[in-house]
């Protein structure tokens, strides 16, 4: 579904990634774990075209995207939920949800899904979303993304700052959303909890990926773990 190949991503001259690559697979659940500055956001925006990588290659569904404006990645199916929310602070959450939907060649999703899986999401449709708090922002980013259609998900710290309820509803969406056959990559600083939703792990550590294997494994084997991920 998604193969990034050695890519390099720079901030001016600054170098932020090097040689980075990864896979995910259709339906998988991806974690890409590793400390602050380690470069996960990067990848991230690397993927979307937002810092578009000044060597290697990114392909999606089939497609080479490097180089391609964001606008045109994200109709191709890739959804993104930015580690700040991004909503429209002024609009309602349903013009929020509105002004995301796209149809694709994968699963669509309705207004009425998105409130089958947050049923909080019903009373944030009318309301503007300068009014709302962190989670229920968060309810209305995702949603937003996945109104349009979605074949992978790009979900940077999605769990920061939330209420462990929230958390749980987050993490249950990710695993309904395998189930419907859309991958994610899931960027987390909650590592357990992204690895026991995720089918396999990468640890970053400054801009190179520095482990590659099963969630189970790492979950698994507290040595490597600690080593890995300090926890
Ligand atoms: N806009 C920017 N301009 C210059 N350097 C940047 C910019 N954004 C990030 N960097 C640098 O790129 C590197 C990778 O940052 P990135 O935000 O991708 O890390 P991260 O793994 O997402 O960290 P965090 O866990 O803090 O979110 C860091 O050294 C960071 O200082
Ligand atoms: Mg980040």
């Amino acid at each position: 579904m998604l193969q990034v190949n050695e890519i390099e991503t720079f901030y001016g001259e600054t170098q932020a990634l090097f040689g980075m690559s990864l896979e995910v697979r259709t339906a998988e659940v991806v974690a890409l774990l590793g400390p602050n500055g380690a470069g996960k956001t990067t990848t991230l925006r690397s993927i979307l075209g937002l810092s578009p990588p000044r060597r290697g290659q990114i392909a999606f569904d089939g497609q080479d995207i490097t180089g391609m404006p964001t606008h045109r990645i994200s109709r191709l199916g890739i959804g993104w939920v930015p580690d700040d929310r991004r909503v429209f602070p002024t609009l309602t959450g349903r013009r929020n949800l509105a002004i995301g939907a796209r149809r694709t060649r994968f699963r669509s999703w309705s207004e009425e899904d998105m409130c089958e899986i947050f049923t909080a999401l019903q009373h944030l449709l009318r309301r503007e979303c300068e009014n709302m708090s962190g989670g229920e922002l968060q309810m209305v980013a995702i949603s937003r993304a996945l109104m349009g259609s979605p074949g992978m998900m790009l979900f940077d710290e999605p769990s920061q700052g939330l209420a462990p309820k929230i958390v749980q509803d987050v993490f249950k969406t990710v695993l309904r959303l395998k189930e419907e056959g859309v991958s994610s990559l899931l960027v987390e600083q909650n590592a357990l909890a992204a690895l026991e939703v995720a089918d396999r792990a990468y640890v970053m550590d400054r801009g190179q990926i520095i482990h590659e294997g099963s969630a189970r494994e790492l979950l698994d084997n507290a040595p490597l773990r600690r080593r890995l991920i300090g926890m």
